[in-house]
């Protein structure tokens, strides 16, 4: 037998295969697969039963390699950990489980777009329907972002209203016109959104949830709605997470303006969306989403704005701000509540 001679090279390993830019690294992949195990209910799963083989967690329908691969992946974040044959939540757990919309729309709803940052970047390749991103995924991530802290403020703030018809402007999953009709049997809902994916699994989840007579799902651009009859009656709008479409500025005034024109009776405008954080990123003071949210909006082409830019949109579009509310998930969100301004006497 031959002697094998081992050898290191180079003598001394470097920095970045081991320090921060390998936590970079092995960051990105936890975080697709945090995103693919929330869409496989293996989040769920684990939040469910605090643990499982990857035998149960494939469930008949899933390749064992890939469910062990997303799953050894979770142990470097210590979402699970190895225990025998199992894997049981880790302290990591609960966090990233209370954040999973947040994975999820960045992985699922914005990863291709992410990919292609430098092709977008060329202002030649700015044009048409220059970039993609799955729309179903961004509702879906969008409401469970919403889940903990905006949806309980919702509920509370409608639920002093008087009103009969609702509006929800890029309703998204439509989850919260459902939650809505469903409370409150006399109240008839639409929800308006551009995206086909988002109007289908509207479309869906309302007739799941058996309220096709009374939500009404119409795709259609918010900025260029008509008076139609179905929007007559409509006396409350809301709008979340999506107020920045309608910017820049004077379109956001435009768009805004049109709103009361769109629905003559309306008596309240409850538009929350995140605006635009001042000062550098750091790992210290960058909340969850911030960044992502702002790099994406640079690479659509879609710019966010500062609260103090709402605050003259809305002046400039004839409503007025009768109460502000922020909130701590998602970061750096308000919720503005709008009355129509009063005619200006002549
Ligand atoms: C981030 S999602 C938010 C969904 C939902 N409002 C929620 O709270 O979960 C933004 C939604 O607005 C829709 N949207 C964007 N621009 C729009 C426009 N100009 N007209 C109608 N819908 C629009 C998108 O298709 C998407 O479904």
């Amino acid at each position: 037998m031959t002697d094998t001679f081992v050898e290191t090279y180079p003598a001394e390993t470097p920095p970045y295969t081991v320090g921060a830019a390998a936590s970079l690294f092995s960051s990105y992949v936890v975080t697709s697969a945090i995103s693919a195990s929330h869409q496989i209910g293996l989040l769920d799963l684990l939040h469910a039963e605090g643990g499982t083989d990857v035998a149960t967690a494939a469930g008949g329908r899933l390749d064992h390699g890939v469910v062990r691969g997303l799953l050894d992946t979770l142990v470097w974040a210590k979402v699970v950990q190895p225990d025998g044959d199992r894997y049981t939540v880790g302290p990591g757990f609960a966090d990233v489980y209370a954040a999973r919309g947040y994975f999820y729309w960045l992985v699922k709803g914005c990863g291709e777009l992410f990919s292609i940052a430098p092709d977008v970047a060329v202002p030649e390749q700015r044009v048409g329907d220059f970039y993609h991103r799955d729309m179903r995924a961004v509702a879906i991530g969008s409401r469970l972002i919403g889940d903990s802290e905006v949806e309980p403020l919702f509920d509370e703030i409608v639920t002093g209203l008087d009103f009969a018809v609702i509006a929800d402007l890029g309703c998204g999953s439509g989850q919260r016109l459902i939650r809505i009709a469903e409370r409150d049997p006399s109240v008839s809902a639409v929800g308006v959104d551009i995206a086909r994916g988002s109007v289908e699994l509207a479309e869906k989840s309302v007739a799941d949830a058996g309220l096709e007579g009374r939500v009404h799902i119409v795709q259609g651009d918010v900025l260029a709605l008509e008076p139609t009859e179905i929007f007559a009656d409509v006396e409350v709008v809301t709008c979340v997470f999506m107020g920045h479409d309608f910017w820049p500025m004077q379109r956001c005034v435009d768009g805004l303006a049109n709103l009361r024109r769109a629905f003559p009776n309306v008596k309240r405008l409850l538009l929350c969306d995140v605006v635009r954080t001042p000062g550098p990123a750091s790992p210290e003071t960058t909340t969850i989403f911030t960044i992502g949210f702002e790099l994406i909006h640079a690479l659509m082409g879609v710019y966010i704005p500062s609260r103090r830019e709402w605050l003259e949109a809305f002046e400039a579009a004839g409503w007025d701000l009768v109460r502000e509310r922020h909130v701590a998930a998602p970061p750096s969100g308000i919720l503005f509540e709008l009355v129509p301004s009063a005619p200006r006497s002549a």
